[in-house]
């Protein structure tokens, strides 16, 4: 990416692991350095895909196969991509995913048993060789994150009303794609206190993206 664009960063990582208040605060921080900052989230982040992610986070778990999902959660991104995330870059914006395409890897890939070589081949004829320019995968143990998500009341709980055996082949995809991709992904420890993960995050990002 040419210097004048904006950097891509996405967090990543399983359900309750922490990652939409680690985003809002990233942002922040990226803010106060004066920088102009778009926080966003996937599936969602432009109108239809907003309207995408409602088909995908409700109802029955066995609601759609791991190919009908994948399907679904790139058709999303791609309408993200196009109306937001790079009309943004473009104008210089940093822009921050809660979630991107590391996420339907573990998820699909490697949860729903898609496998990762066919993630890999629609990732490639759709979005093509775009990526973040920092991933952030925060990784917690799967009883630990799924019981910080019983306390929420949301409807949009499908994923995580999935059995225990999908959420361990989640997390090991996502640790995976981790040491597959360090050239952009670090894995973060999310078992300890919020504030100390976000000085880590605020240190990864200084020191890849800042200086
Ligand atoms: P969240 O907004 O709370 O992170 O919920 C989004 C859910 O969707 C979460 O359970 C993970 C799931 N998901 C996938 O399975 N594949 C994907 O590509 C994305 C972006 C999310």
């Amino acid at each position: 990416m040419s210097k004048d664009t904006g950097k891509f960063i996405t967090l990543e990582g399983g359900d309750g692991s922490g990652k939409s208040t680690q985003s809002r605060e990233l942002a922040e921080f990226i803010k106060a350095s004066g920088r102009e900052v778009l926080l966003t989230r996937e599936p969602g982040g432009a109108a239809g895909a907003d309207e995408i992610r409602k088909l995908l986070l409700t109802g029955d778990p066995d609601r759609w196969d791991g190919a009908e999902e994948t399907l679904l959660f790139y058709t999303a991104r791609l309408n993200h991509l196009r109306l937001t995330v790079k009309p943004a870059l473009a104008k210089g914006i940093w822009v921050i995913s809660d979630r991107f395409a590391d996420s339907t890897m573990a998820y699909q890939g490697y949860g729903n048993r898609l496998g990762p070589e066919n993630v890999q081949k629609i990732h490639d004829v759709t979005v093509g060789s775009f990526e973040p320019d920092l991933t952030c995968i925060l990784d917690l143990d799967v009883y630990e994150g799924l019981k910080r998500t019983h306390g929420r009341s949301h409807d949009e709980d499908r994923f995580e009303r999935m059995d225990i055996e999908f959420h361990e082949r989640m997390r090991k995809g996502f640790q995976a794609i981790a040491k597959e991709n360090s050239h952009r992904c670090v894995l973060l420890d999310a078992s300890g206190e919020p504030g100390v993960i976000q000085r880590e995050l605020r240190r990864t990002v200084q020191d890849r993206l800042m200086s």
